[in-house]
């Protein structure tokens, strides 16, 4: 899976200012998470040594706030934040501005999602803000991906012949399949109508979730309202969330839900997504970012790469680096080739300038024969086109700039996660005024080459970055 990440951490210090002001502030919620592998969660027999387990809960809890709230959590962003050492707590306090829709959490590093450490997280509209669906009878959220038979650890330094062992509904096996332990069941009211979170909180695999008997009828996808369309079955990518409302309009009785894997990933090409209300026929692009993923071999080992760059794994959070030293050090900025294919396969720590309150363009593009989801990650964007054959500019005239669908994850092209396919676009405002980036939280962790720095009497070498 290939991502792109955004230094957003200050962006939410900012946006947090402007609702102290708007008295639009939600309210407080603290969490008190204890992560822990647990090897006494044992979905399917024989298989999965372990499990990352939240409060001893695999799927971990649900988050369920309100647009505004401000959640308390101990918690982490790779690239951002320093790793919690294990035995030690840290507190994440993020807030759901403005937000509202499906989502989920998930560890970052090292592959630690194909082991569990994922949960829900629900955002709910504030009362004045109007939903365009009835309030349903209830909600049940469905996290569903792949399982990958044995160690984590192994598998994510494994490159090609990754199969998954089985998909898992909510943490539990399949039903009817004699390894599971146990699996997932839901009652719901005859005549009443549900509304069902659906995430593929997997690694590799895409799926099509339908229910016997039963239509859907598709109100959201990550936070956007979408026209409302009615399916039979939905497909879901990698890393997508849905909503769906399900009335249960047929004669009583058990219904399955039935997950399929799309093992053909090639027949997935991305299809129109049921449209969203957004219109971006008014904007101008300041940039262009033309992102092909690709395998390369770097001193005689295959990577995944983007542009023929594999991302480089440091131990200095970036958003440190340009906190405290501008970046210099740490990674060169603007290095990374955003428009071309670098002519060498290379490693490198991929960080390039995003211009402040501009607009990106950004074209990914596949020619590999397997399927690549992109994730903006704690970002949206408009997804204008798609379609087969070269990109070129001209391919613009055919977008769809009057209604498309914001997203953070759309399926372009590659198969799995944290395999050199990361870029970090750094958003750097150079207005000093403070009240646009605060300074960090006081609990902020040091690590990598600030590891000895004496937090917080070191200065900004800069005005902070911002995020889109
Ligand atoms: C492991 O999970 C089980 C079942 O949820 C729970 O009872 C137990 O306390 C957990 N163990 C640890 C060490 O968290
Ligand atoms: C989630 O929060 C909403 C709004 O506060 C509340 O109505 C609902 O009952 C909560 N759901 C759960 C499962 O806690
Ligand atoms: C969290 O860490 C602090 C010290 O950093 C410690 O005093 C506190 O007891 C810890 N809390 C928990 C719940 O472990
Ligand atoms: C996958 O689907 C595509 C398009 O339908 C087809 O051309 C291809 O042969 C299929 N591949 C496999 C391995 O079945
Ligand atoms: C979405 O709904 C709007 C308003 O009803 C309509 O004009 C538009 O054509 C719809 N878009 C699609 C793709 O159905
Ligand atoms: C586009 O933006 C200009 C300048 O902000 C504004 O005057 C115009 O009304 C906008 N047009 C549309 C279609 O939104
Ligand atoms: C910090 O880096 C930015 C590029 O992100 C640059 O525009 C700015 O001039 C640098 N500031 C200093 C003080 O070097
Ligand atoms: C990537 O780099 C390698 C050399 O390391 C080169 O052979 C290959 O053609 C490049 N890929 C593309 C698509 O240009
Ligand atoms: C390949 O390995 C050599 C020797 O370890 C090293 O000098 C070189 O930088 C490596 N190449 C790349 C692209 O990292």
């Amino acid at each position: 899976m290939a991502f792109l990440r955004c230094l957003h951490w200050l962006i939410a210090c900012v946006t947090l200012l402007a609702a102290f002001v708007q008295r639009t502030r939600g309210t407080d919620i603290y969490l008190e998470w204890n992560v822990a592998y647990n090897n006494s969660i044992r979905r399917l027999l024989l298989i999965n040594l372990y499990v990352i387990a939240i409060n001893g809960e695999f799927p971990g809890p649900l988050i369920n706030a309100t647009t505004n709230d401000l959640i308390h959590i101990n918690d982490g962003v790779a690239g951002t934040n320093c790793p919690i050492h294990p035995n030690t707590n840290w507190t994440y306090v993020f807030q759901t501005k403005d937000q509202i829709g499906t989502f989920f959490y998930f560890p970052s590093i090292n592959f630690q999602k194909a082991a569990g450490g994922y949960g829900p997280i629900r955002v709910n509209n504030r009362n004045v803000i109007a939903v365009s669906f009835p309030k349903p009878e209830d909600e049940f959220d469905f996290l569903i991906g792949d399982w990958f038979s044995g160690d984590y650890k192994e598998i994510s330094s494994k490159m090609d012949d990754i199969s998954s062992s089985a998909i898992l509904m909510n943490g539990k096996g399949p039903y009817g399949d004699p390894r599971s332990t146990d699996h997932e069941s839901f009652t719901v009211t005859k005549g009443k109508t549900c509304r069902f979170r659906i995430s593929n909180e997997g690694s590799s695999y895409n799926f099509i979730f339908r229910i016997q008997n039963h239509k859907m009828v598709v109100v959201e996808t990550e936070g956007s309202y979408t026209n409302q369309t009615t399916l039979g079955s939905l497909h879901v990518h990698v890393g997508q969330s849905y909503s769906v409302l399900v009335t249960a309009d047929q004669i009583e009785a058990d219904n399955y839900i039935v997950v399929t894997p799309k093992w053909n990933l090639t027949t997935g090409a991305a299809r129109p997504d049921p449209q969203g209300t957004f219109t971006v026929s008014n904007v101008t692009i300041s940039q262009t970012f033309v992102l092909q993923g690709l395998k390369a071999e770097i001193n005689g080992t295959t990577h995944y790469t983007v542009n023929n760059i594999s991302y480089d794994p440091i131990n200095t959070p970036l958003k440190l680096a340009g906190y405290f030293v501008n970046g210099s050090c740490v990674y060169q900025l603007d290095w990374f080739p955003v428009d071309s294919v670098h002519a060498e396969a290379a490693y490198g720590v991929s960080v390039v300038t995003g211009i402040h309150k501009g607009w990106i363009g950004l074209v990914f593009r596949n020619n590999l024969d397997v399927m690549d989801s992109w994730n903006l990650d704690g970002f949206g964007f408009y997804v204008v086109g798609f379609g087969n054959g070269d990109w070129t500019p001209e391919s613009r005239s055919t977008y769809n700039l009057y209604d498309p669908v914001v997203r953070s994850t759309h399926p372009g092209t590659l198969k799995n996660w944290y395999l050199g396919q990361e870029l970090y676009i750094r958003v750097h405002d150079p207005d000093p005024n403070p009240a646009k980036g605060r300074p960090p939280p006081e609990n902020l962790l040091l690590c990598g080459i600030f590891e000895e720095y004496h937090h917080p009497t070191a200065a900004p070498a800069s005005a902070p970055e911002s995020g889109l």
